[in-house]
Order: structure tokens, then C-alpha cells, then sequence
């Protein structure tokens, strides 16, 4: 396969200009017409053609000024058409017709579950049209949209500006956007929905008209998301000063969708599992990732739409600081602790892993074959924790003028990173140069910490910290340099006291590691210190601390903020498995349990912190911390740890849960923390035979979905005729809705049993389940991968056969959903050989396959290479 890779050295500014587009769109399943006008414009004085990009189009005409086009004056290549025109300014009006009901690639323009729907980020405007694909080019558009009228309701992007019928079966609607905007935040939706609105007025008196589009029958499913809206809207009126700028908000749910959901001007397109939610149905889980996705989307109005990227390269300049941006609306709706651990997690279980693989790039990557592979979690989630670190630095209110900075530079601009990063600057004293290596630097930074103890002359006990840092060599760059780390830190003793150091290094519990190393000294007599390095996870990082059990159990009893409290117990948690891996059999020391029990008592009445301190660390977790990993070896150490944890703890686990009533259902933070507790503790009673009847009375008597996904969870650690029935249970009552059946494939697909392979065939053969829907694919084939970790990894090579297997069909139909799945194939490198060689033998095969996508090829590639 040949295929270039674009390089973010390459970038040219357009060429020409397209101030307006007026699309046409009369909707067919196979035969849809999009007639486009568009108004061009020759940048400067050069006489290079005009290049449109084009992907799978039927051109059926060109005229330029109104004349039809002869031949001779444009070319059609693969990819490409080019205008050959001297004139320097022109109206070319583009005919070509696409056939939407084909479009199982989900990006473009395609007809799924009845609906109409588009998907143009990243490039996806060019399956729709020929045209300038690319983020730069910011036009003012203007849509027809034209359908039979059995199809209701025809939406684009802007304000509805006229409507009526054509004939006696056909209608349109007419949309105009005053907001110039890339091609990629187009839109057009078509459909039959049931519809929700509502009102919003803004800060400075405008009124806003919400409206919400569901599936018929599930418009009491959305109602939590509208409120969503509004919350967020207020929050970034608030915090940010911005306000909406259009008289109208749409959003609209859709069962076929590549990812989470979409920012598109005015109408925003989701997954339906961001949108529905009710007691019944949706979990805890569900009802945060509705608010934050909902959330994400609205902040993208002005971090991604009024102010959006000049190229690909720079998608985290919106995507990190929207993620920051809904992050820290998520924490002030919820709670600061459970979000920062939360998104901690997935630092530590998927990013991490993505810097340790072939697919490592910078947060601005450098070189790219397929935008889509970029929206990864570096670029998201890292892009967010650089843009936390400038929060961090500048402060709320220094944070705040470099954004008031930013949009007043750039508002109505395609911009980048470093524009970014200099209005930034603009809004602090602090030299920036060095902190925006962040932006092109992969990898991971492991900061270490060395503790010594002197007495100095006069006899006084002097402890020196220093703190080195190291970025290991990445498959992308070899050569790493220091970076600008704002180091959170405390120095407390056992009695949990708080020391300050002779140089002042420390300044607001910070300190800055900008050179290979640091050092600084703490007086201390008669103590015993312990650095708590890293609070917060103030910077994407790793840390290694050689602390013993007794300091993080102190550490867990005295760090003044709860998020280092929970960490030390994951490192204690970790710790212990360690111990597991190197003695197989052997039995943790009893002061560990006592010092969790002691912790247990403590935190008895902070069901939050207790509820995140009793989670012990995912396999996916484990693993960064690790090389060389036979999987089997990890998995039967984290288990037998789990196992163990259960029997020492029991009485203290039982009399958690029994301390928990069941109130009745609500989505507060209290009643969450208190769920969250009570499952995470049922969890491990579950490891108890004696217990298997608490799991099944759970499930018996749970008035919501949180409680009886808890049960499920805690049974797949029953013996299998029990899970099996409470499955067989709840399948009978959700058979119907497969946004829930979805959690049910999943469970399935992660159960460690020999039979699996068989389930997971029954489970593709499921009346609900369908290849071309990307939700049922991840919630089988993808939690499979990502998340049955002992099957997945066999050694008979049986799991990654199997997830090829199914990839090689997947690819053809949507090469996007195939790419994502594949990551965990393509993440080797820390496992032990004897894995290295069968993942390697499938990702063989895959490269191997005649017709593979671009987007399969580009990660296979990289991580063969
Ligand atoms: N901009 C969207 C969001 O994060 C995601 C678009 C993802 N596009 C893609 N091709 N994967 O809100
Ligand atoms: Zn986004």
C-alpha cells in the first residue's frame, strides 16, 4: 500500500478563499443531489489551479460565472478536482450526487436506523462535495435541504430562514449560518424524531430556542440532557464570560455513530448513549458522561468554532482545552475528587500505554496518514493535562485573562497551538518557552525522588530531596529534553505535620522541575519525613518513590489532599501485588490490613474517598508500572491480592455496605458516592461464596440501572450458573432497547471462561446486534480487546486470532471503528515475548490484507515497523 503521510512542517496557507457556499441537497438513498455554489477567491497574485479534494463523488456538472465548464479547463484526479481558471475572483457551481444508504463509514453524508446524518470532522466534507477539506478555508454557508415528505423534519446549520413544498410529495427548509465556518462543522440532519424544547436566555438578555431530537418514544430519556445544556451554558457565562450567538441550539441523537458526539455549528450531532438517560436505564456513569459530553460540545462553540485550527496538527488546540474545559464544569457540578480520579485513570490506563506504544506522538503530532487515528486520548486527554498545567501555573484569574486574551486575538480565526500558547504568555510573567515543549515532545516523563539524611555541623538532621526527571525514547522521537514540570509537593512526618524547606522551593505546595534534577533541604530532628511528590497529578507524569508501606499508609492518614490519599493506596495496592507476581502463593502481611482497616475507620463517613480508596488498580493500570508482562502471571497475582483482600476484610467490607441504606433513587452527588461505595465493596464481597446472596437480593430489589449493573459486575466473580441467570434475567427485560443491551454484550464479552469465544459468537449473532452499528461492536469486540485481558492475551494466541479475524470484516465496512479496536493489538511492548510474537503474527496478517484501509494500515504499520 502506498500512502503518503501529511508532515505539520508542510503547511501552505490556501490558495484561494471561499467566502459563501450555498448548498443544494435533495435527499435520496442512493441517488442524493448536491448542487454547491460556491464564491472563490484568488489569495495574492500567483496562477496555481484551484485543488478541491473529492472522495467516492459522481460529478455530474461544473460551470464557472454561470457557463458550463469545458474539459479542458479542469482535471479530475482520485482525490482531487482542479479548476483551471485565470479569473481571480468566480462563482463555480459544483453537481455531483453521492449515494447515502451505501455509506456504512459513517463519515460524510449517510442514511442509518431511518435518519439522514452527517460527520464531516475530520474529512469527511469531501464524501459530500468537492471542496477546499480543510480547516482554514472559513466560508458563510447557506442550505437547501430538500426531501421526500415522509422525511419531517430537515435540519442544517445557523437559523431556519425559509421553508415550503416542492410538488405535491416534496418539501425543503432553507438554513443560513452567519458564522463563517470550516467545512467540518457542517451539518444536515433529516429524520422523524420526537422533539424536546425549551428556552434559554443569556447574560446579556438574548433568548436562545433549545431544541432536542430524539428517537420516537424516548423523549422522557433526553429530558436530563436539555437540563444538561442549560447548566452549561451558565457555567461558561460564569467562568468564562462566553455567551451562545445563535437564536437557536440543536441537538440531535442518532444510533450510528462513530464516536461521542459532534460540535457542529448550531447542530450538534450525538452518540444516543451521550444523550438518553433515565433512572431505569442509565447508570451513575451514564448520567455524568451525558453532562460532560453535552457539556464538551457547547464549550466547543467558542473553543473550537468561533476560534477554531488552522490544520489537523493542531486538533488540541480545541479538543485538550475543551476537555479542560468540561472537566472543570464536571467537577463543579459533581465533585473535584471523584473527577480528578477519574480522569487520572484514564491517563494511567490509556494514555500512558499510548506513549508506550508505536503510536506515541506529541499532543501537536507531527506526521499523520489518517486524521482520524489522531483523536486519541494524547491529544484529548494529555492535551487537557497540559492545558490544566497553565491553569496551574497562572492561576483561575491568570488563566482567565489569557483566555479573554485569546478570543480577543482570535475570535473568527483558524489559529494554532502556538497562538495559543502566546496569548497565554501575554497574561503572566513567567517565561513559557520551555513549558510549550509539552506541545512537541512525546513520552512520558518519569520523575524520581531520592531522600537522604545528614546531620550537618551543629548536629542538626538535614533530609535532601531531589527530584530527577527522565523521558524515555519513544517509537517517534529518540532524543528527549527537559521539560517544565510544575511538581505539586508535600513534606509531612508521621504525625502528619508539614514542613516548608530551607530554600524556599516550595512556593504554594509547588515546585518547578525544569533541569534534569532539583534538590532542596528540610530540617527536621527526631522525625521522620515523607515527600508526597506529584499531588493531584499536577503533571501527566510518572513517579518513583521508594516509599514503604508504613509511609503510604501515613501518607493516606495525613496528606492534606484526598486525591494523594487515594493515590497512595494504589501505589500501597500495587505494592502488594508486586509482592504477589515475585512469591507466587505468598500472603500479604498482616500490618497492611490493619493499616486498611485503620483507613476504613477513618473514612467512615467519606463515602467518596472510601468508595475510591477500595478500588484496587486495573489490570490496564498494573501494566504501566510493569515490562515484560505475562499476562496470565500478572492477572492470577492481581486476583489472588483481590482474594485475599476479601477474606482479611470482610467484617469491615460488610459493615460498609450494611451502613449504606438504600434511599431511594437519586442522581445527587451524595446518593452517587454512596452507590459508588456500596457496589465497589460488593465487589469484593463477592470473592466470598458467602456472599453471592447479597448480589442476588441487590439485583432483586434495585429500582435503577447503577444497582443493577453493580450486581451484574460483582456476579461475574460468582460461579457461572448464578451470573448466568441474572444475565438470562436481564436480557429478558432489555431485549428491547440495545443502548442498554449494549452493558449485558459487554459483561459478557469480559468474562474470563473457556467458552468465550462461543459467547462471543452468540453474541454477534444476537437479534440486537449489528456490524454496522459501532456501539454493539464496542461493546463486544472492543471490550473483549481492550478490557478481558486473560482471554484476549492467551497464549495459545487464540484472542488476538480471533479479534483479526473479526477486524479484517470490520475494515471494509468501517475502517474507523476498525482502527480504535485494533490499538490493543498494536500495544506489545510491555508484554513478555512469547505475547510479542502472536500479536505480532496477527498484526502480519492485517498488514498483509489486500484493500486495507488507510486508517487499520497506519497503525499496523507504525507498530510493526
Ligand atoms: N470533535 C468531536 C469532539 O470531540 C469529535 C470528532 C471526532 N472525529 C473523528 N473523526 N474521530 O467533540
Ligand atoms: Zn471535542
Amino acid at each position: 500500500m502506498s500512502v503518503q503521510a501529511k508532515r505539520r512542517a508542510d503547511y501552505q496557507p490556501p490558495a484561494f478563499s471561499i467566502a459563501t457556499v450555498d448548498l443544494h441537497i435533495t435527499l435520496h438513498p442512493t441517488e442524493t443531489k448536491v448542487v454547491s455554489t460556491l464564491a472563490i477567491a484568488r489569495n495574492g497574485a500567483h496562477n496555481a489551479p484551484l485543488v478541491l479534494d473529492g472522495d467516492g463523488l459522481e460529478l455530474n456538472a461544473i460551470a464557472v460565472n454561470g457557463e458550463a465548464l469545458s474539459e479542458e479547463f479542469y482535471t479530475l484526479g482520485d482525490n482531487t478536482l482542479s479548476i483551471n481558471s485565470e479569473l481571480d475572483t468566480f462563482e463555480l457551481v459544483i453537481t455531483t450526487t453521492i449515494a447515502p444508504e451505501h455509506n456504512k463509514a459513517l463519515e460524510g453524508l449517510y442514511l442509518s436506523g431511518g435518519a439522514y446524518c452527517t460527520q464531516c470532522e475530520a474529512e469527511g466534507f469531501r464524501r459530500i462535495t468537492y471542496f477546499m477539506d480543510r480547516p482554514d478555508v472559513l466560508s458563510v454557508y447557506t442550505v437547501t435541504v430538500v426531501a421526500d415528505k415522509s422525511i419531517p423534519m430537515l435540519l442544517a446549520n445557523g437559523n431556519p430562514v425559509d421553508k415550503g413544498d416542492i410538488g405535491a410529495s416534496s418539501h425543503f427548509v432553507k438554513w443560513h449560518d452567519p458564522h463563517p465556518k470550516p467545512c467540518y462543522l457542517f451539518a444536515l440532519v433529516a429524520g422523524d424524531f420526537d422533539l424536546l424544547t425549551d428556552s434559554y436566555t443569556t447574560s446579556s438578555g438574548k433568548e436562545v430556542a433549545l431544541e432536542l431530537y430524539v428517537d420516537k418514544g424516548k423523549k422522557s430519556q433526553g429530558v436530563f440532557a436539555l437540563e444538561s445544556l442549560k447548566r452549561a451554558m451558565k457555567w461558561d457565562e460564569d467562568v468564562f464570560g462566553l455567551e451562545y450567538d445563535l437564536d437557536i441550539y440543536m441537538i440531535v441523537a442518532v444510533d450510528f455513530f462513530n464516536m461521542g458526539a459532534m460540535e457542529n455549528k448550531g447542530l450538534n450531532v450525538f452518540n444516543s448513549k451521550f444523550v438518553l438517560a433515565d433512572q431505569e436505564s442509565a447508570t451513575d456513569d451514564d448520567f455524568f458522561n451525558v453532562e460532560s459530553v453535552i457539556a464538551h460540545e457547547y464549550f466547543h462553540n467558542w473553543t473550537g468554532n468561533r476560534v477554531t485550527c488552522r490544520d489537523w496538527f493542531q486538533l488540541s488546540l480545541k479538543e485538550g482545552l475543551t476537555v479542560f474545559r468540561d472537566q472543570q464544569f464536571s467537577a463543579d457540578m459533581t465533585s473535584a475528587l471523584s473527577n480528578r480520579i477519574k480522569h487520572v485513570r484514564v491517563m494511567r490506563e490509556h494514555q500512558f500505554a499510548e506513549d508506550a506504544s508505536a503510536m506515541s506522538h506529541p499532543i501537536r503530532p507531527e506526521e499523520v496518514i489518517e486524521m482520524n487515528n489522531f483523536y486519541t486520548v494524547t491529544v484529548y486527554d494529555k492535551g487537557a493535562e497540559v492545558i490544566r498545567m497553565f491553569h496551574t501555573l497562572l492561576g483561575p484569574d491568570g488563566f482567565r485573562r489569557g483566555m479573554d486574551e485569546y478570543f480577543k486575538r482570535h475570535d473568527g480565526q483558524a489559529v494554532t497551538c502556538d497562538d495559543f500558547i502566546s496569548a497565554m504568555q501575554s497574561a503572566t510573567d513567567l517565561d513559557l518557552t520551555q513549558f510549550a515543549r509539552w506541545y512537541s515532545q512525546s513520552g512520558t516523563p518519569v520523575i524520581s525522588v531520592e531522600h537522604k539524611i545528614q546531620n550537618d555541623d551543629n548536629d542538626d538532621v538535614i533530609h535532601t530531596f531531589t527530584l530527577s526527571q527522565h523521558t524515555p525514547a519513544t517509537s517517534d522521537q529518540s532524543e528527549k529534553e527537559s521539560l517544565y514540570i510544575p511538581v505539586n509537593i508535600e513534606i509531612i512526618d508521621d504525625e502528619g505535620n508539614t514542613y516548608t524547606d530551607n530554600e524556599s522551593m516550595i512556593q504554594n505546595g509547588m515546585v518547578i522541575l525544569n533541569a534534569p534534577s532539583m534538590s532542596f533541604t528540610v530540617n527536621a530532628e527526631n522525625a521522620s519525613l515523607t515527600p508526597v511528590v506529584l499531588g493531584n497529578f499536577s503533571a501527566p507524569a510518572k513517579v518513583e518513590n521508594p516509599l514503604d508501606t508504613a509511609s503510604l499508609l501515613t501518607i493516606f492518614k495525613y496528606a492534606k489532599d484526598p486525591f494523594n490519599r487515594w493515590d497512595a493506596m494504589q501505589t500501597l495496592y500495587d505494592r502488594c501485588i508486586k509482592q504477589i507476581e515475585d512469591a507466587p502463593g505468598c500472603a500479604i502481611s498482616n500490618d497492611i490490613w490493619e493499616g486498611i482497616k485503620q483507613a476504613i475507620a477513618q473514612e467512615q463517613s467519606n463515602l467518596e474517598l472510601l468508595g475510591e480508596c477500595l478500588v484496587t488498580p486495573s489490570f490496564e493500570t498494573l501494566c504501566q508500572s510493569r515490562s515484560n508482562i505475562n499476562v496470565s502471571a500478572l492477572s492470577k497475582a492481581r486476583k489472588a491480592f483481590c482474594d485475599q483482600f476479601a477474606q482479611a476484610l470482610e467484617q469491615e467490607l460488610l459493615q460498609v455496605f450494611n451502613n449504606i441504606d438504600a434511599a431511594s433513587y437519586s442522581y445527587t452527588q451524595d446518593a452517587v458516592n454512596q452507590r459508588r461505595c456500596k457496589n465497589v465493596v460488593l465487589a469484593h464481597l463477592a470473592r466470598l461464596p458467602q456472599h453471592e446472596g447479597a448480589i442476588v437480593a441487590q439485583f432483586d430489589a434495585a429500582d435503577n440501572m447503577t444497582d443493577t449493573l453493580g450486581a451484574l459486575r460483582s456476579a461475574q466473580h460468582c460461579n457461572s450458573a448464578t451470573f448466568d441467570t441474572l444475565m438470562a434475567r436481564f436480557e429478558a427485560t432489555w431485549n428491547h432497547d440495545p443502548l442498554v443491551l449494549d452493558k449485558w454484550f459487554a459483561l459478557h464479552a469480559t468474562q474470563n471462561r473457556d467458552d468465550i469465544f462461543a459467547t462471543i459468537t452468540m453474541l454477534c449473532e444476537h437479534p440486537q446486534f449489528a456490524m454496522s452499528n459501532p456501539n454493539r461492536v464496542r461493546s463486544v469486540i472492543g471490550s473483549f480487546a481492550f478490557y478481558n485481558s486473560e482471554r484476549f492475551h492467551a497464549l495459545d494466541g487464540s484472542g488476538y486470532k480471533f479479534v483479526t479475524d473479526y477486524l479484517l470484516k470490520l475494515d471494509a465496512v468501517n475502517p474507523q471503528v476498525a482502527a480504535r479496536i485494533v490499538t490493543p493489538l498494536t500495544q506489545w511492548q510491555g508484554f513478555a515475548n512469547e505475547h510479542q510474537v502472536l500479536m505480532k503474527q496477527q498484526l502480519g496478517r492485517l498488514l498483509n490484507h489486500k484493500g486495507l484501509s488507510k486508517d487499520v494500515f497506519e497503525k499496523v504499520s507504525k507498530s510493526l515497523a
